[in-house]
């Protein structure tokens, strides 16, 4: 029997991870299985106990339960306690370890297929929920000069700027005006119902980044008002994808997979 895993989620049948964990593994040569696994949404504990209890090794979580997947686990990485919120859990005989691939998942999008620098860059992420909470630790690592959290719920921003520690500060988006930033980073839901958060113009920086952590085909708004500010690099969070799922991959696995074929295939499928 292969090692099982699945993503647990409701709904869940629009994911891409089965996609992404089949290349994996067939990439390095891992003797495992990745399911889709539909959680009713008052049940996540009890699916995904019975989900360990029939030999699941692993679980990657999605909307709406990596809260209660934070809860779930008996141990948790440093990361996953900063975002308050698990997306990976690994099961071994005595613990399920909770972690959180979001955050490094983005700064290794940033780093490795953007070829962005985020060390002393000035960070623009907008929205102050459980996205944007999920990569402010890892963001904070790689030393940026700054990060400013707009949110339209200027106190909701403040909360979750109270929880780190760095060179971060949280506001309203029209304190934005006539600030400039390297990285504009879309953390909000806003794409989901095809709005856009209210960005004022010109905060851009000359050769200025932007990037959706949300994806599909064509711009998201967000994306497409990046593009009359004449952004330069425009980025939607499919390589946050697959980067977060190769973390959860060698966490459960011990091996890095190569990301940039999966992420061509990906892109490929999506844009056909
Ligand atoms: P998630 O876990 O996906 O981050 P969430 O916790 O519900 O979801 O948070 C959604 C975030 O998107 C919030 O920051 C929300 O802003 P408010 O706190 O001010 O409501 C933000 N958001 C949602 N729709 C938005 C829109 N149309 N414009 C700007 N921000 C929006």
């Amino acid at each position: 029997m292969p090692d099982r895993y699945a993503v647990i989620g409701n709904p869940v049948a629009h994911s891409k991870s089965p996609r992404i964990h089949a290349e994996f593994a067939s990439q390095t040569g891992q003797d495992m299985s990745y399911e889709l696994l539909l959680a009713p949404a008052d049940a996540f504990a009890a699916t995904a106990g019975a989900f360990r209890n029939s030999s699941g090794r692993g679980l990657n979580v999605t909307l709406p339960f990596k809260s209660e997947a934070f809860r779930f686990a008996t141990r948790c990485s440093e990361r996953a306690r900063a975002a308050q919120a698990v997306n990976t859990l690994k099961f071994a005989d005595s613990e399920i370890f909770g972690d959180n691939t979001d955050g490094v998942g983005l700064v290794n999008d940033l780093l490795r297929n953007l070829h962005r620098t985020i060390a002393g860059g000035r960070i623009l992420l907008l929205g102050a929920g459980g996205a944007a909470r999920g990569v402010i630790g890892p963001l904070l690592q790689q030393r940026p000069a700054r990060i400013v959290l707009a949110n339209r719920d200027v106190k909701k921003a403040q909360l979750l700027k109270n929880c780190f520690v760095g060179e971060i500060e949280a506001g309203s988006y029209a304190a934005l005006a006539g600030r400039q930033f390297d990285l504009v980073i879309n953390a909000t839901s806003a794409s989901l119902t095809g709005a856009l958060p209210p960005l004022p113009g010109g905060v851009f920086a000359p050769g200025g980044l932007a990037y959706d952590m949300m994806y599909g085909k064509g711009d998201t708004p967000f994306l497409a008002f990046a593009r009359g500010e004449r952004a330069a690099t425009l980025a939607d969070g499919l390589g946050m994808l697959v980067e977060q799922a190769a973390e959860s991959f060698f966490i459960w696995r011990g091996v890095h997979p190569e990301t940039a074929p999966v992420l061509k295939l990906l892109r490929q499928a999506t844009d056909a």
